[in-house]
């Protein structure tokens, strides 16, 4: 890999291997999301326990300090939304050269593996690759469901993982699923896990996010688990711990309970 290329992932990836991601990117598609419609406000509490923020060039530029300096994933799919006729149907909405403008530490972008615009999705990540290569930026490919979250199963993603990694996409996020061993294994590039919409209880994040550590993801890329939680600041402590200093589920709750104190 060359020296850009590596630099850059390790700007993300920390020393053990491990990298937690926020995601603030949803109103690309959804418009002001509950719990982020002020993203500057959603963001700045969390920035200090993220290892890197997800997020498209309009909310960086107008919501995050230019001298923070938390490595950025840009999101640069999206023409889509959730009142139009088809989520798929993305195209890349910004330019290599702006994502270089912008410092950025990798550039994001969905793949709809199964629907109509399968081809054209794949297409997009192929040309992004292409002009990563060129510049040393790093790719993630994130392996979308748009509406059709019974998608989530092992057979499926690993199905969208590996077309993923074939197309040269550095880094491959999706979803965490039942059997995730069968997704990791069947995909050559790391693997981070997304979060989906909020789920009843603290406890089910912490249960999936260690399963997927210990079946050989990385790490996460979650949002609304994080940001739509009561006690935000306390909810990504205890990820962090669980990713970076191997923590259980029961040591997170714990410590999720402790830091409720604090927001
Ligand atoms: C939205 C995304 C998000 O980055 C991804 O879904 C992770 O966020 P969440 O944990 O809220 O699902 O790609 O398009």
């Amino acid at each position: 890999m060359q020296w850009g290329m590596a630099n850059r992932l390790a700007q993300l990836i920390r020393s053990d291997g491990h990298v937690l991601i926020l995601p603030v990117d949803h109103g690309y598609f959804q418009g002001p999301t509950r719990m982020l419609e002020e993203p500057r406000k959603t963001i700045e509490p969390l920035l200090p326990y993220a290892d890197g923020l997800f997020i498209t060039r309009g909310v960086l530029r107008s919501c995050v300090d230019p001298n923070n300096s938390v490595p950025i994933v840009l999101r640069v799919s999206g023409g889509t939304s959730m009142v139009g006729k088809d989520l798929a149907n993305e195209g890349i909405t910004t330019s290599m050269e702006e994502a270089i403008r912008l410092n950025v530490s990798a550039v994001g972008l969905s793949v709809f593996i199964g629907t109509d615009y399968e081809k054209e999705s794949l297409l997009n990540l192929s040309k992004l690759v292409n002009d990563g290569e060129r510049y040393g930026i790093p790719v993630m490919a994130v392996t979308a469901v748009g509406k059709e979250l019974e998608k989530r199963d092992a057979r499926y993603l690993a199905l969208c993982c590996r077309i993923a990694a074939e197309l040269g996409a550095h880094v491959v996020k999706t979803y965490w699923c039942e059997d995730f061993e069968k997704v990791t294994t069947g995909c050559p590039v790391p693997v981070i896990m997304a979060g989906g919409p909020r789920v009843d209880t603290e406890r089910e994040v912490f249960d999936f996010v260690h399963d997927g550590m210990q079946k050989g993801s990385i790490g996460v890329n979650l949002g609304r688990n994080v940001w739509q939680n009561d006690f935000p600041v306390a909810m990504i402590r205890a990820l962090r711990a669980i990713i970076h200093e191997g923590a259980t589920p029961v040591q997170a709750e714990e410590l999720y309970k402790s830091g409720q104190k604090e927001g």
